[in-house]
């Protein structure tokens, strides 16, 4: 049977979506990430998040029109609410993906106007598309027209040396205009030439203030921030000015924050690192079961004690073991009770 038949999908759209769970996991969301934010991560996340809004790495419009879709779109229930994050520019492309997303059950297809790639950028979609406002908006309105399930735009505030806030807004208004339901601004620019897309992330400075603005201008738009937000008191600070904090690289190294800034926000009481790390248990051994490598989950869990007494060497007895044959749970339990004894004698 072609990979392409709606036949293999094993996981329909759930018959009542859980409309209310989803609009609350704007406060906290975790970033579309290529290579990282793999359904293993995300699954992760969702333990240490429960209410956090969890986002899919950018696949090509083309890619799950065509492609393995069970790889490129499957995931577990537990992700939920979850986004795929689509990118293209050809509305015909993206409304049929967005379709096929829609049916596998995803809660929100999410556009990607931020990726600065040489590569993405060759194929006149991610960034560049902050100069195409009527293109994004008319992809915009093919998905929200092809779809019942909100359809979003990640964007910059512009890119080389746009310096306009007039510019972004108005960028911003068009995709709402076509039917956005909501905006997440990476709030810098995007150089186009000369810096990878890592300076992209590190270099072009960030102006939170235009985030904040444009959310004081529209009240009724949902607008959640994202660029360089790395702890509990700033995205708590953040929060006063948007709807929503959306965190990347530190939700990737320092995982732990994702469930104190849950936490914070919820009043519920914290859990041990330990304690989230048990609770993979059943995902882990299940997916080992299916004959996957320890070392495509326990690579996100490197980080899960960052800065704590024994983390170096919990990323170090996983790190070293997971790649061996036959590496199972129990050297996720080994490198927890290593993590323990550096502890203590620290203690
Ligand atoms: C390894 C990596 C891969 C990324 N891949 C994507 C992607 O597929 N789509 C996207 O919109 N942004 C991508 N980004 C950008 C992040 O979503 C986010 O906008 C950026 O890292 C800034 O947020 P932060 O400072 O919280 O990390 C990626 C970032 C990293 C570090």
């Amino acid at each position: 049977m072609a990979v392409t038949e709606q036949a293999e999908n094993p996981f329909p759209a759930p018959s009542v979506r859980d409309t209310q769970r989803y609009v609350a996991s704007l406060r906290l969301s975790v970033a579309p990430m290529m290579d990282w934010t793999d359904r293993h991560c995300r699954v992760f996340h969702r333990i240490l998040a429960p209410g956090a809004r969890l986002y899919t790495e950018m696949v090509h419009a083309n890619a799950v029109i065509h492609g393995d879709r069970e790889r490129l779109l499957g995931f577990d229930r537990c992700e939920h609410p979850l986004a795929l994050q689509l990118g293209g520019s050809e509305p015909v492309a993206l409304a049929a993906a967005a379709r096929i997303a829609a049916d596998w059950g995803y809660d929100e297809i999410n556009l990607n106007c931020g990726c600065p790639s040489d590569r993405v950028q060759a194929g006149r979609f991610g960034a560049c598309l902050m100069r195409e406002p009527e293109l994004v908006g008319d992809c915009v309105a093919a998905m929200v027209a092809a779809v019942d399930i909100p359809v979003t735009v990640k964007c910059r505030l512009g890119v080389d040396e746009d310096n306009e806030y007039d510019r972004f807004a108005g960028f911003v208004d068009r995709q709402v205009q076509a039917g956005a339901a909501m905006v997440v601004v990476h709030a810098r620019n995007a150089w186009l030439q000369g810096l990878s897309p890592k300076e992209n992330r590190e270099i072009p400075p960030l102006r939170y203030d235009w985030a904040y603005r444009l959310k004081r201008e529209r009240p009724d738009l949902p607008v959640a921030l994202n660029g360089g937000i790395a702890s509990v008191q700033a995205a708590q600070a953040h929060l006063q000015h948007v709807d929503g904090v959306m965190l990347g690289r530190a939700a990737y190294h320092d995982p732990y924050v994702l469930h104190a800034l849950e936490a914070a926000q919820t009043g519920a009481a914290l859990r041990t690192r330990e304690e989230l790390l048990l609770q993979m248990r059943p995902y882990v051994e299940a997916r080992l079961a299916d004959g996957l490598s320890l070392k495509h989950i326990s690579k996100h869990l490197l980080g899960l004690f960052h800065a704590q007494p024994g983390g170096r060497a919990f990323r170090q007895v996983l790190s070293e073991g997971a790649h061996r044959p036959g590496a199972d749970w129990g050297l996720i339990e080994q490198a927890l009770q290593v993590t323990r004894d550096r502890a203590e004698r620290v203690a």
